[in-house]
């Protein structure tokens, strides 16, 4: 029996923060499936360190998913968008008890929240009615622990801003991955430590080790291929949220 789903052949795929990560690893498996994908990031160094690691089957662009005009212009020149992802950090991960946390620090934590959102109000009237719109927000979203409060109230609220987007820009589809910890940049600057630390976090969880970056790409490819599936969550985790 065929699986039913969309086929990403020939379809248009935007991919905000899709430079390193999560979101380039969902750019680079869209593409493999013949989409039409194009993907941007601020930096120019992961601009070019993605360039290298494509190739030509993915058009990059700079672009900051807090710049109005940039993201207008953007989704103005695709003509028409099928599948509008944004991975896009695009916030501080602020790690500290809440009450120690200045008024600043929280809020930038939210700056991941207020992109997605510039992403939905600028990109919705691009996006096919039998398309969809995916964001990334994050075990934390779910998982309480100190220290993340911030991530949690940040993760939270990416969560429901998809469910209130689904209901209110159906029929396009509105969905959102939650990762647990996946093996990307955002733990670099552990250095050294890094494997380490990693398997100190992973050990409760039910598969105890580190997530690859194409084990949620393919959470985003379902959802963009899933014609029925919207206002939903898909955890991809290790079973952090059961440890
Ligand atoms: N890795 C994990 O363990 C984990 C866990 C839970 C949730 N997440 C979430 O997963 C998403 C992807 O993270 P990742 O781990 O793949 O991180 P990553 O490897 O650091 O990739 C982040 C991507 O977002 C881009 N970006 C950041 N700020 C941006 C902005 N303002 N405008 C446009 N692009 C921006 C980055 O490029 P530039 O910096 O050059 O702009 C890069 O392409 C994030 O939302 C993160 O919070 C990750």
């Amino acid at each position: 029996m065929q699986v039913p789903g969309n086929a990403l052949e020939g379809k248009n795929v935007v991919v905000i923060g899709g430079t390193s990560g999560i979101g380039l690893a969902t750019a680079m498996t869209a593409a493999g499936l013949g989409a039409r994908v194009t993907a941007g990031g601020r930096s120019e160094e992961h601009l070019e360190k993605a360039r290298q690691q494509a190739g030509s089957d993915i058009q990059f662009v700079q672009i900051d998913t807090h710049d109005d005009q940039g993201l207008e212009k953007l989704f103005s020149s695709i003509g028409g968008i099928d599948h509008l992802v944004s991975a896009a950090t695009g916030g501080s991960r602020t790690l500290k008890p809440l009450v120690e946390q200045s008024e600043e620090e929280f809020q930038a934590a939210f700056g991941k929240l207020w992109g997605y959102a510039k992403v939905a109000r600028l990109g919705a009237k691009h996006v096919a009615d039998d398309g969809s719109i995916t964001f990334v927000s994050g075990a934390p979203a779910r998982k309480f622990r100190p220290n993340m409060g911030a991530l949690s109230c940040v993760g939270g609220a990416v969560e429901n801003l998809v469910r209130c987007l689904a209901k209110e820009l159906a029929p396009v589809r509105v969905n959102v991955v939650s990762p647990g910890i996946i093996d990307t940049a955002l733990f670099d600057w552990m250095g050294d430590e890094k494997s380490e630390r990693v398997a100190q976090m992973t050990k409760g969880q039910l598969i105890p080790r580190i997530g690859r970056p194409e084990e949620v790409a393919s959470a985003l490819i379902y959802l963009m291929q899933n014609g029925y599936a919207t206002g939903t969550t898909v955890d991809v985790d290790g079973g952090q949220l059961l440890g």
